[in-house]
């Protein structure tokens, strides 16, 4: 299984590429989680791309389009991929096909999930993570039972820097100029699969493996 994860700021990529991975067994690559390892640990790549992540803007496409190809290469791969946040422009798609192409393989299926603008913000907002295991929790709609701290492994929950109310408003005016119009480019090769990611969690999870496993496009 070879997907894509696409959808606006907040809209729960990240959340359901868990039900998805678990689901088909293959790795998930979320271009930001990438980032903000980098970011953690100090490289000159997380130091580049902090600048831009912090305004809400996309980073450069060439350091952005390098990172996946290389990631794509390593052998976890072979059997299929998630990519969550990747690509965001009609640069990094064509770059990705082609890189895929060079592989021998394509893309079986891209999700876009689909959630009003009006209700992106307060998710994003109220979005907790675990600074440890990565968890991702909301103080409102997906609460960890013990306020501040990871039902999981017991670590301290934190906000992500570009979840202000601000910025996420700059994001999602990007996702709108240069994200937003993969939803055509895929939608005309025939593999888009659209799904309301403003049911709860767990069925938003449900109705996309049974579109998958289904291959209703
Ligand atoms: P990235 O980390 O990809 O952020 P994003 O696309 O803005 O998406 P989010 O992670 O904010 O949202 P999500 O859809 O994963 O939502 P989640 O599941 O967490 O990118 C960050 C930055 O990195 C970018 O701004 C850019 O600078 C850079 N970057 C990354 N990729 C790049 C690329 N390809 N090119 C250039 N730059 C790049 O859910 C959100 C919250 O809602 C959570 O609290 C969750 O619990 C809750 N929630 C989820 N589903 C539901 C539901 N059904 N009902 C109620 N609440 C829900
Ligand atoms: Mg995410
Ligand atoms: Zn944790």
């Amino acid at each position: 299984m070879r997907a894509i994860l696409l959808g606006p700021p907040g809209a729960g990529k990240g959340t359901q590429a868990e039900t998805i991975v678990k689901e088909f067994s293959i790795p998930h690559i979320s271009t930001g989680d990438i980032f903000r390892k980098n970011i953690k640990e100090g490289t000159e790549l997380g130091k580049k791309a902090k600048e831009y992540m912090d305004q809400g803007k996309l980073v450069p496409d060439d350091l952005t389009v390098e990172l996946v190809k290389d990631r794509l290469q390593q052998d976890d791969c072979k059997k299929g991929f998630l990519l969550d946040g990747f690509p965001r422009t009609i640069y990094q798609a064509d770059a990705l096909e082609e890189a895929l192409k060079s592989m021998d393989q394509k893309l079986d299926y891209v999700i876009n999930i689909e959630v009003r603008k009006e209700l992106l913000v307060e998710r994003a907002v109220g979005r907790r993570v675990c600074k440890d295991c990565g968890q991702t929790y909301h103080t409102k709609f997906n609460p960890p039972s013990k306020d501040g701290i990871c039902d999981n492994c017991g670590g301290d929950l934190q906000q992500r820097k570009d979840d202000t109310e601000e910025t996420v408003a700059n994001r999602i005016n990007v996702y709108e100029e240069q994200t937003a119009p993969l939803i055509d480019y895929y939608t005309k090769k025939g593999i888009l699969i659209n799904i309301d990611g403003e049911k709860p969690i767990d069925e938003v999870g449900k109705d996309i493996v049974a579109k998958m496993r289904n291959k209703i496009v």
